[in-house]
């Protein structure tokens, strides 16, 4: 089984899923020596610090071993994907790869003789959104009938959430003036339609009342924010965006926690003081990555946790 989006885990799946990462968190000690002898190669076309650490961290923390692989210093950018993936997968027990296109994850995950797991491509980011409901369980004390609205750029993290949502009962509003044409999930879309669970609105003041949880992301993809050639639509969604940025002023008398993916992108997405607020949970989000990151492995890669 692989990990590309949530589309193959069951509601009952994620939710144990979140569970067992709660529970590596409260009791490391039990799950030292789980994946003992076996090992993990992080291959990594764009750059990263969470996802990169919290896979690296996980895997030394249940007895194994990772190997970060950088793809530009590897024969993946002379050979056929496939080949290169069958190659590896007969090395290593599991592959992290954060690629640029999601297509070039599936063609991974149908050569590869071991789980694929989607490290962020520019579809779908699980693994952090699996931080992320446990980070809401654990400040919220449940999923189910859970307001949280997303405040941004349609995105990866964006569909991700909108994904665990409707799986695990959380009414998602998202306010997204701008929508990245390469996240397009028309299927995902029209499935959280129908599921009552989501909603789409520009009334970010509406929104935010009676929210529980109140989320942002950068407003432009991270391998986009330095590039000069990006930097004309760069200045034109930043004009646009501005007034939707999470900041006090914007959030009035919410009490509803606030949250971000990190990296952030201070006085742009969210502002100083909502990144320092008491209301924010954005460092637990970052911390419960290694949690997260564990139960993937131990979801995917032993027999004692299996997702089905
Ligand atoms: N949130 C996240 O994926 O962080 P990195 O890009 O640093 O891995």
């Amino acid at each position: 089984m692989h990990l590309i989006n949530f589309k193959e885990l069951t509601e009952q799946d994620l939710n144990t899923l979140i569970d067992l990462a709660i529970e590596t968190k409260q009791n490391p000690e039990k799950f030292l020596k789980t994946l003992e002898g076996k090992s993990t190669a992080l291959i990594f076309q764009k750059t990263s610090t969470r996802t990169r650490v919290s896979f690296e961290v996980a895997m030394t923390q249940l007895g194994g071993h990772a190997l970060y692989i950088d793809w530009k210093s590897t024969n993946f950018t002379l050979a056929d994907i496939s080949d290169e993936t069958q190659s590896l997968s007969r090395h290593v027990d599991c592959i992290m790869a954060r690629l640029l296109y999601n297509s070039d994850l599936q063609k991974m995950a149908s050569a590869s003789r071991v789980p694929i797991i989607n490290g962020c491509d520019e579809k779908y980011h699980p693994s952090q959104i699996l931080a992320d409901l446990i980070t809401i369980k654990e400040k919220h004390g449940k999923l189910t009938g859970t307001k949280l609205v997303y405040i941004g750029v349609h995105n990866n993290v964006t569909n991700s959430l909108i994904e665990a949502a409707i799986k695990t009962g959380i009414k998602i509003t998202t306010v997204t003036p701008i929508f990245n044409n390469a996240a397009r999930d028309e299927e995902l879309l029209l499935a959280a339609k129908k599921s009552g669970l989501w909603e789409s609105t520009l009334d970010v003041k509406n929104a935010i009342k009676n929210s529980d949880f109140v989320y942002t992301d950068t407003w432009i993809d991270m391998e986009f924010f330095t590039d000069p050639k990006f930097e004309t639509e760069k200045n034109n969604r930043i004009n646009l965006m501005m007034p939707y940025q999470i900041n006090l002023e914007l959030l009035g008398n919410s009490n509803a926690y606030i949250m971000h993916d990190m990296p952030i992108h201070r006085g742009y997405e969210i502002s100083e003081e909502a990144i320092n607020s008491p209301r924010s949970v954005i460092y637990q989000q970052t911390e419960n990555r290694l949690h997260a990151a564990k139960a993937i492995y131990l979801k995917l890669m032993t027999k004692n946790y299996p997702v089905r």
